[in-house]
């Protein structure tokens, strides 16, 4: 029961479009209605209802410390008090672009925006004016915001131009967007060669976290590089997601690929709106006020902001990490033995602390149509179970999870068994066939 919830939903329906601000939390992919929550702490939330879940959301990923950890909270009630941002320099962002560029040596130049999707519209901007070239090349299955031109889903055939995704997008604002498939880079080097020219830029996740978690295969980014140095068009890595939440260096560090252009977000934020592009110095220069590709932001780089990420930015740590990693693993390892001895098909990727569940046979998942053929009934069961027992997944079988400092063996040991009982319902309701 959760009636204040249910009231919520209702009121929020008449003013809101679908009840919610963003679409995946409406539980369309899940079924069943949304959950109102009113505050966070370590790694649970709590309903309007007073209901407590163990989250493995994370707020999409910028949690990595948990909720409400309380150095970031202390930070951030001190920055207050001096004011909620001046439209001007400040130390902070100064402090922000140091730490960034320390940790990833191919960011020389960094600017803040307020977004993921401002940082890679921004980052398309500027592949396209420093090569004077129209096409940009992305992955089936790879998110990176709600940017026109990055709305598109794979045509029929790899050489087909993209169909816009989204009412709204006029076909002639994606026709410069060319589809492969994730972790097929003989697809890529073919419309190379009847592109290449043209082809400002490579956009890619080097981890793919937005069709549940599926990570690169060997070669793929490196390869992605040498395409882009041998035809002169911008690598620009998507580390929304990846950025701090792999590794201090990001999926970057973690792969040994250097990118032109890095975008970023969420964890550099602290659970703050944020996002952030950087990379070349030469590339970077070509932006206003040095250079002729205009970007701006009345609120970028805003002082609050930065204090909360900086704040969590400065608490991890390369043995933060490992830990992170290990926990990580204990729970993937848990979930699928339980759901293997239960008698269920289930799949499991990890990088770090991100992971994917897959219901699905396939013993290896690396693009976008395997993933797409995972039982999503499946998934639906599996997620509705596990929030009866507590337990708070993302709402969708094509979201990575994220596990945070605050979750202890005890969170892991709790979820394990909780998800016994629910493969256990499972069998018994004869979900049993992929
Ligand atoms: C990889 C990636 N890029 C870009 C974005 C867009 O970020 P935002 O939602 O902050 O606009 C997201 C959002 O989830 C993302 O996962």
């Amino acid at each position: 029961m959760r009636p204040y919830s249910t009231e919520l939903l209702a009121r929020a329906q008449t003013v809101i479009p679908g009840g919610v601000n963003s679409p995946v939390r409406n539980f369309k992919g899940v079924g069943g209605d949304p959950i109102f929550f009113k505050q966070g702490y370590g790694p649970y939330l709590i309903s309007v209802d007073n209901q407590k879940y163990l989250d493995y959301v994370g707020s999409w990923g910028p949690l990595i410390l948990g909720h409400a950890h309380p150095k970031v909270i202390k930070a951030i009630q001190e920055a207050v008090s001096y004011g909620l941002g001046f439209g001007a320099t400040t130390p902070i962002e100064v402090e922000m672009a140091e730490l960034i560029t320390h940790h990833m040596p191919s960011i020389e130049r960094i600017r803040m925006v307020n977004s993921g999707t401002e940082a890679t519209q921004s980052a398309i901007r500027l592949a396209r004016g420093v090569t004077g070239r129209n096409k940009i090349l992305k992955f089936e299955g790879c998110y990176h915001g709600h940017a026109d031109c990055l709305l598109v889903k794979a045509g029929s055939g790899l050489l087909t131009f993209a169909i816009p995704n989204s009412a709204g997008v006029p076909e002639a604002f994606t026709n410069h967007t060319l589809i492969a498939p994730f972790n097929d880079l003989q697809a890529v080097e073919s419309l190379f060669v009847d592109f290449g020219e043209d082809i400002a830029a490579i956009i890619v996740e080097p981890v793919a976290g937005n069709m549940n978690c599926v990570p690169p295969q060997p070669e793929f980014l490196s390869g992605l590089r040498k395409l882009c140095t041998q035809y002169g068009s911008v690598f620009i890595l998507d580390e929304v997601i990846t950025g701090f939440r792999v590794g201090l260096g990001g999926a970057q560090e973690l792969y040994g690929v250097t990118p032109d252009l890095t975008c970023l977000g969420k964890i550099i934020g602290g659970g703050l709106p944020v996002g952030a592009f950087g990379g070349k110095k030469e590339i970077m220069d070509y932006l206003a006020p040095n250079g002729p590709v205009y970007q701006a932001g009345t609120l970028s780089g805003n002082p609050i902001t930065l204090t909360a990420g900086l704040a969590t930015l400065k608490e991890l740590t390369p043995e933060l990490y490992n830990t992170l990693a290990k926990t990580t693993k204990t729970l993937m390892t848990g979930l699928k033995e339980r759901a293997e001895s239960a008698g269920l098909s289930f799949q499991t990727h990890q990088v770090g602390s991100m992971f994917g569940l897959f219901f699905s046979e396939e013993k290896q998942i690396v693009n976008y149509t395997q993933v797409a053929r995972s039982d999503v009934p499946h998934f639906q069961a599996f997620f509705h179970g596990m929030l009866k027992q507590g337990i708070y997944f993302a709402p969708s079988a094509f979201e990575s999870g994220f596990v945070s400092l605050a979750h202890t063996t005890a969170e892991i040991d709790y979820t394990l068994q909780a998800s016994e009982k629910v493969f256990a319902w499972m069998i018994e309701h004869s979900l049993t066939v992929c």
